[in-house]
C-alpha cells in the first residue's frame, strides 16, 4: 500500500508483535515522523476465505473490539460475516453500515442497561448472559432477546484469559437456565471464550463438550437450544485448531441435530492485516557487566501505545530487513547494527 516514492532508507519487520500485529520499523530518514498502522485490506478477504475454508459449518461474527475501523467493518460486511459487538457503540457503528440485526450479537455478559435498551429499539436479538442479575435486566429491558448462556472454559494458556471475569460455572447453568424461564426469557443456545491467541485446542473440545451438557438442561427446562457460539481465541496463523474443534463438533453437536453453530473471530482476521510501522528516533551505547558494548534503540511508539497488550506476555521480536532504500545498504536479515 506503500507508494514507489516512499522516501524511506530502510525498513525492518519485527515478526510476532504485541496484539498479533507485524510490526514494521522505519530506521533513519524517514520523513513520517510519527508512527503509523499500515493495513492491507485484500487480507481481510483472504482470512475470512481462510476461516470459511478451515471451519465450514461454523458462521463467523466478526469481533469488532480487536479493530472497530470504518474499512475494517465496511469490507467485512460486504463479504456477509456478523458481527460481535459489545458495546452500544460498536452497535451503532455496524448497524450504521446497514447491517441487518440479525447478522449481529451483543456478546458481552455483563451489559449497561441503556445499551440493553438500545438492542431491544434495534431490534438485535441475540444477546449473552452469565448471571441471574443480567437476566434480570434483560427481562426488563429487552424481553423479546435471545439468548445464549457464557459458559466459563480453561483459558489459562491464551494470551488474554478471561474467565476469571465472564462466564458461568456449568454447576450453575441449571439454576440459571429455569430462572430464564420463571422470567419468560429464551434461551437459544450456549456460548464460551476460550481466551485470546488460544495455543491449546482442547479448550474447545472441552468447553464444546461443556455446551452440550447446557443444551440438555436448556432442553430439560423447556429452551429451545439451537445456536451454539464457539467465541474467538484463534491464533493469527494457521494450526491444529480447526480440526480439534471440527472433531469436537462433529461428535457433541452433529449437523444432523440442525445447531447453528457460530463464532467471534477477531485475531484471526487481523493478525496479518495490520503492521506497525515506527521509527528508531534514538540510539544509545551501554556496557554491560562484562564490558561489552551494546547499542540501545528506542521507537516513537511502545507500551503506552500500539503495544500495551504487551504488558501481559512479551513476546521476543527478531528485527528482519525487508527493504532497502537510500545509502544503507544492510545484509538481507541482518540484526540492527
Ligand atoms: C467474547 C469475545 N469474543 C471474541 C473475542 C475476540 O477474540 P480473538 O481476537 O482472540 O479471536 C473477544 C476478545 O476479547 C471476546 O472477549
Amino acid at each position: 500500500m506503500l507508494p514507489e516514492s516512499t522516501p524511506f532508507s530502510l525498513w525492518l519487520s519485527w515478526m510476532e508483535a504485541p496484539q498479533g500485529q507485524g510490526f514494521l520499523i522505519c530506521f533513519l530518514h524517514c520523513s513520517f515522523p510519527n508512527p503509523f498502522m499500515l493495513a492491507d485490506l485484500d487480507m481481510l478477504a483472504s482470512r475470512h476465505q481462510a476461516f470459511c475454508q478451515a471451519l465450514p459449518q461454523v458462521s463467523p461474527f466478526y469481533a469488532v473490539k480487536c479493530n472497530s475501523s470504518p474499512w475494517v467493518l465496511c469490507v467485512l460486511a460486504a463479504l456477509g460475516t456478523g458481527f460481535d459487538c459489545a458495546s452500544q457503540v460498536e452497535l451503532e457503528q455496524v448497524l450504521g453500515l446497514g447491517v441487518a440485526p440479525s447478522r449481529i450479537i451483543y456478546a458481552n455478559p455483563s451489559k449497561p442497561a441503556s445499551h440493553i435498551r438500545y438492542a431491544a429499539r434495534h431490534g438485535v436479538q441475540l444477546l449473552t448472559f452469565d448471571s441471574e442479575e443480567e437476566l434480570t435486566k434483560v427481562a426488563q429491558h429487552h424481553p423479546g432477546a435471545r439468548l445464549l448462556l457464557r459458559l466459563r472454559t480453561q483459558d489459562r494458556q491464551s494470551t488474554f484469559p478471561l474467565s476469571t471475569k465472564f462466564g458461568a460455572s456449568l454447576e450453575a447453568c441449571g439454576h440459571l437456565l429455569t430462572s430464564a424461564r420463571d422470567l419468560g426469557l429464551a434461551v437459544v443456545g450456549a456460548s464460551f471464550y476460550v481466551g485470546s491467541n488460544c495455543q491449546t485446542p482442547q479448550s474447545f473440545t472441552q468447553a464444546i463438550a461443556d455446551c452440550r451438557c447446557v443444551f440438555e438442561m436448556g432442553h430439560g427446562a423447556g429452551h429451545d437450544m439451537s445456536c451454539l457460539d464457539i467465541g474467538g481465541g484463534f491464533p493469527g496463523t494457521e494450526d491444529s485448531g480447526p480440526k480439534v474443534i471440527s472433531a469436537a463438533l462433529a461428535q457433541d453437536f452433529p449437523e444432523e441435530r440442525g445447531v447453528k453453530v457460530i463464532a467471534e473471530p477477531g485475531r484471526f482476521y487481523m493478525e496479518s492485516f495490520c503492521t506497525a510501522a515506527v521509527n528508531i528516533i534514538a540510539k544509545k551505547a551501554v556496557l554491560e557487566p562484562g564490558g561489552s558494548r551494546q547499542l540501545m534503540y528506542y521507537l516513537n511508539d511502545g507500551h503506552y501505545g500500539s503495544f500495551r497488550l504487551g504488558h501481559r506476555k512479551p513476546v521476543p521480536r527478531v528485527p528482519i530487513v525487508v527493504k532497502v532504500r537510500g545509502p544503507l545498504q544492510p545484509q538481507e536479515s541482518s540484526p540492527l547494527p
